[in-house]
């Protein structure tokens, strides 16, 4: 049998793995998910928190993903096949690859749900619902308009997975690549316009300050878990996305710059989105703590108070669905590469399984009550962090050093020996306190 990495293809830049990376990062985690749940856990102290998640464990995790990837160049599956087999390990390491492509399915499932609103956001705000709406109107459209009208989310939503398929379908350079260096530069330029926006008009000051005011008072052992699982969600890590990224990126492009790039650009995004959210309902005086309703009721009821509020609802919306389609697009990367790798079917037909499977989910997540929050805690508080520890694990103790150093060649003697300290104690050791700690809290 031919080794997946004879019929290898790359991009041919390290700015499209970058966008690409950043593309998976950056999503509904940073926009929809981060600003509501630094806002129910008192703000700055959580905000701080969650960086020190991102350095301590994102990071080695990221730029672990990368080097398992890149060094194979396959999918994340055979990747930690080969990097067991090189390391003289068990071949059983493997299954992080097999668990992060059901992970990546099984978040793919609730995400589209998600996606499916922000179509059907985007379409209203387009259609002028923002503009002088009244607040009861705007509640009504998304507590009877979607979340009790199931039909009407099966629709947006299959029109979510479509898209997502659609791109991945079209391969990896001319699918992926091409869509990403089109949606990341229009992000920013969007995201910049709504930043503006917010210091001129916004209750920029306020948010800035609720942001960034660190009152610790504010923390509770469940604050620590939701920092955890919402860093790793966040960047990408503990599924095989950036693996499967990885096997793409350069053989000359440096990893550790790369990632560092990616953790900061996904951490930059979070909190100006958070600035953006918080200046907008302070502005209207809504409070911080509104929960997932703050972009579907909280944010819609402060455009539609201002003036120019369709645009900036089209302008937001539209900011939202490019982020939450780059994400959708890398979760199904890991799987598809397998499928693509191991039969004879061809990247089409394996998009369109996997996009299968995920849709069935999404269905079971839009027409079964409880479904929709269990899939998000399994995947975010523990299915994540799992797959990080043992990649962190598998990455700091298993494999070979010298697999390590190659990818990493660029690196210092000093900026290596940092990584895989932090990597073999501090990555392992914080996640696996963190997830007892707060599973425990939980269950007990
Ligand atoms: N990082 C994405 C977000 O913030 C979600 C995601 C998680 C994507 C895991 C791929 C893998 O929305």
């Amino acid at each position: 049998m031919t080794s997946p990495s004879n019929k290898a293809i790359g991009w041919s830049s390290r700015w499209t793995f970058i966008m690409a990376a950043t593309g998976s990062a950056v999503g509904l985690g940073n926009i929809w998910k981060f600003p509501y749940v630094a806002g129910e856990n008192g703000g700055g102290a959580f905000v701080l928190l969650y960086i020190f998640c991102i350095a301590i464990i994102g990071l080695p995790v990221l730029i672990s993903e990368i080097i398992i990837g890149r060094n194979a160049k396959s999918n994340p599956t055979d990747a930690m096949l080969k990097a067991a087999r090189q390391s003289d390990v068990s071949r059983g390491w493997a299954g992080i690859g097999i668990m992060g492509a059901v992970t990546g399915i099984l978040i793919l499932s609730f995400y589209s749900v998600v996606g499916g609103w922000i179509l059907d956001y985007l379409a209203i705000s387009a259609q002028g619902f923002f503009s002088n709406n009244d607040s009861i109107s705007i509640i009504a459209h998304f507590e009877q308009g979607l979340l009790s009208n199931p039909n009407t989310q099966f629709l947006w939503f299959s029109v979510f997975i479509l898209m997502s398929v659609g791109v991945v379908a079209a391969g990896v350079v001319n699918g992926v690549g091409v869509a990403v260096r089109i949606m990341m530069p229009t992000l920013a330029v969007l995201l910049v316009v709504l930043l503006i926006y917010c210091v001129q008009e916004g209750a920029f000051n306020q948010a800035f300050a609720f942001v960034f005011n660190a009152d610790f008072s504010k923390l509770t052992s469940n604050s620590v878990l939701e920092a955890l699982g919402h860093a790793m969600f966040s960047v990408s890590v503990g599924m095989g996305a950036i693996m499967a990224y990885g096997a793409y990126m350069p053989d000359n492009a440096s990893i550790g710059k790369t990632a560092v790039t990616v953790a900061l650009f996904d951490t930059i995004v979070s909190l100006a989105c958070a600035l953006i959210v918080f200046s907008l309902v302070f502005d209207n005086g809504i409070e911080p703590s509104a929960g997932p309703q703050l972009m579907f009721i909280s944010i819609p009821i402060a455009f539609s108070q201002m003036t120019g509020g369709t645009i900036f609802a089209v302008i937001f919306f539209a900011l939202v669905l490019i982020a939450a389609w780059s994400s959708a697009i890398s979760l199904l990367e890991s799987s598809v590469a397998w499928i693509d790798a191991h039969t004879r079917f061809g990247r089409v037909a394996a998009t369109f399984a996997i996009g299968a499977i995920s849709w069935t989910g999404g269905i079971a997540c839009i027409y079964v009550g409880g479904i929709f929050d269990g899939l998000d805690f399994l995947t975010s508080n523990i299915l994540l962090p799992i797959g990080a520890l043992l990649i962190a694990i598998f990455t700091g103790w298993k494999l070979k050093r010298k697999i390590a150093k190659t990818q990493l060649a660029d690196l210092s003697f000093g900026q290596f020996n940092t990584w895989y300290g932090i990597l073999r104690v501090f990555t392992p050791l914080c996640i696996f306190a963190v997830f007892i700690y707060g599973l425990w809290d939980i269950f007990f």
